[in-house]
């Protein structure tokens, strides 16, 4: 019986509408807490506390059309560069529309990159081995080796090296010089149809990649050609739409064709007078600063010595070098905690000597290999060098965050030295998702076929960002290679107006289309 409540018809009536607002109420909290968690989400994400401009608005929607069709086709056919090997993947990606937004976009800079690894390598085949006095030979190993000299003087060491070839005699005699041209391009990159097959595992292809850098190091480090592949090098980025450069550079001596060689001081005033010339030239562009490397096989008391090379060089070019960084591979050679005490040696003499360590390009976790992210972090490294295994180290991950002290992810070469395959598995997709300290760069784009920094870039907006990544997290990318660069307090202030200016530019330039 009905005790004073609505009774019969109302009160079915006023069941039913309880019900209908019930379900409406519940579904609408459904939204709002889908609303809420993706709200939360993108507030995290790298860029997502960017607000952007009325212009910028309608860019970014045309940007996210076209990302959004090609994800769409992407999954119909089950094509998605970022998915599959960058040698396979490239020609789609030059076919991609975001890719081509993405080439004039101004990226800023470029922070990781290795001295002999910037530039397409076909300009060393059809140029550098097409000047006078260009001799090769090869080694018992098979690799090749070159040098210029006049032509009686090389007389490699006959352990070392067949006898050498002068190549414009060589070629004269050849039948097909495309084809042998088209070899040596081989010997030069890493480039094959089937790196599955071409290589089996990671021993392989740094195996080839390090013979690279020993085959080219006769042709770049012949004094004329040093300073062309700067410019040209510059110039690649340029193009590019990247504003300034920061390169890991070895500064082994280069040569004259007499014989005579220059020393590493020589080196770094020649990229310096270089930077500025070209930045002259061009004026939107900033320059470049050294981060002077050593490589990380040697012996921790040879690293002593260039860890005061390094001291000595920045202390004459305050300017132009940067610092100091461990190169090669870091699964076969030493550890950071092996250098400890050379690295030691400028905080215990009071010299600042800021570090920009390659940490954690490893695969194995909890060895002591992926232990040098532990130890970039302790030794104040400016920037960490791929932070690849930073994912699993929640401790570091979070000082780093504290400390602001972003990783140098480099996709393509990560995929290249079989790190990862499918680019949408990268560790760097999550670290972007919690809005990690990152900038992206290219490493060696030469070895790789790439060019630039615009691939990279596609690879992180595509299959890094995934759908969430829009144009705040490409220009987040772009201010945090400026902000975290090398560059002095007032250079960094004029980069970030340089940068600011011609980004405002691609801005009305895509607004207009
Ligand atoms: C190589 O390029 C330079 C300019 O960078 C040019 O002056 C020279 O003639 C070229 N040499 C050959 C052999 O193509
Ligand atoms: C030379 O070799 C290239 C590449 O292998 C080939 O495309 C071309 O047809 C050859 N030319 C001649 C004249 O045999
Ligand atoms: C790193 O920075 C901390 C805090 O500034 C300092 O105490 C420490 O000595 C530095 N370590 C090295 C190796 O420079
Ligand atoms: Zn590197």
């Amino acid at each position: 019986m009905s005790v004073g409540g609505p009774s019969g018809w109302p009160a079915l009536l006023f069941l039913l509408l309880a019900m209908v607002l019930s379900f409406f109420c519940s579904a609408k909290s459904i939204d709002d807490e889908r609303d809420e968690l993706l709200k939360r989400e993108a507030m995290v994400r790298l860029g997502g506390q960017l607000v952007l401009k009325k212009e910028e608005e309608d860019v970014n929607g045309k940007l996210m059309a076209l990302k959004r069709a090609e994800i769409m086709e992407a999954m119909k056919t089950q094509k998605f560069p970022p998915s599959m090997h960058f040698f396979q993947a490239k020609k789609l990606i030059e076919k991609s529309e975001v890719f081509h937004v993405l080439k004039k976009m101004p990226k800023g800079a470029a922070l990781h990159l290795h001295d002999f690894g910037i530039l397409d390598m076909d300009w060393l085949v059809k140029n550098v081995t097409y000047r006078p006095y260009c001799h090769m030979c090869i080694t018992p190993r098979g690799t090749l080796r070159f040098k210029f000299a006049l032509p009686i003087s090389p007389a490699p060491k006959k352990e070392d090296c067949s006898k050498w070839i002068l190549l414009e005699n060589y070629r004269k005699e050849l039948q097909n010089v495309t084809e042998f041209d088209n070899g040596l391009l081989k010997t030069f990159t890493l480039v094959t149809e089937n790196p599955e097959v071409t290589y089996a595992d990671q021993d392989d292809i740094w195996t080839k990649f390090e013979t690279i850098f020993f085959t080219i190091s006769g042709l770049v480090h012949y004094a004329p050609v040093f300073r062309d592949y700067i410019i040209r090098g510059l110039e690649e980025f340029y193009l590019d739409n990247v504003i300034y450069l920061e390169l890991r550079a070895m500064l082994h001596p280069v040569y004259e064709l007499n014989g005579k060689t220059h020393d590493k001081e020589w080196c770094v005033k020649t990229y310096k007078e270089v930077a500025d010339q070209f930045a002259k030239d061009h004026p939107e562009f900033i320059g470049l600063k050294i981060i002077y490397s050593d490589h990380r096989s040697k012996d921790a008391s040879f690293i002593k010595k260039s860890v005061r090379t390094a001291m000595a060089l920045r202390n004459r070019f305050p300017k132009t070098v940067a610092g100091f960084d461990l190169v090669g591979r870091e699964d076969t050679g030493h550890t950071l905690y092996d250098y400890k005490d050379a690295l030691l040696i400028p905080s215990l003499e009071y010299v600042n000597l800021p570090y920009f360590l390659h940490a954690g390009e490893t695969d194995w976790k909890g060895t002591s290999i992926d232990n040098n992210l532990l130890d970039a972090l302790i030794m104040n490294s400016t920037r960490i060098g791929h932070g690849f295994a930073l994912n699993k180290h929640p401790a570091i991950m979070e000082d780093l965050r504290k400390k602001d002290i972003p990783i140098e992810v480099c996709p393509i070469s990560n995929q290249v030295l079989k790190l990862v395959s499918d680019l949408r598995n990268h560790p760097a997709v999550s670290l972007m998702a919690i809005g990690q300290p990152m900038v992206i760069s290219s490493d060696d784009p030469g070895f790789f076929g790439a060019k630039g920094l615009t691939y990279d870039f596609y690879e992180g907006f595509m299959g890094l960002g995934g759908m969430d990544a829009d144009l705040r997290t490409l220009k987040q990318l772009a201010f945090n290679s400026i902000k975290y660069s090398a560059m002095m307090p007032a250079e960094k202030e004029a980069a970030m107006k340089t940068w600011e200016k011609i980004w405002d530019k691609f801005i009305v330039d895509q607004a207009r289309k």
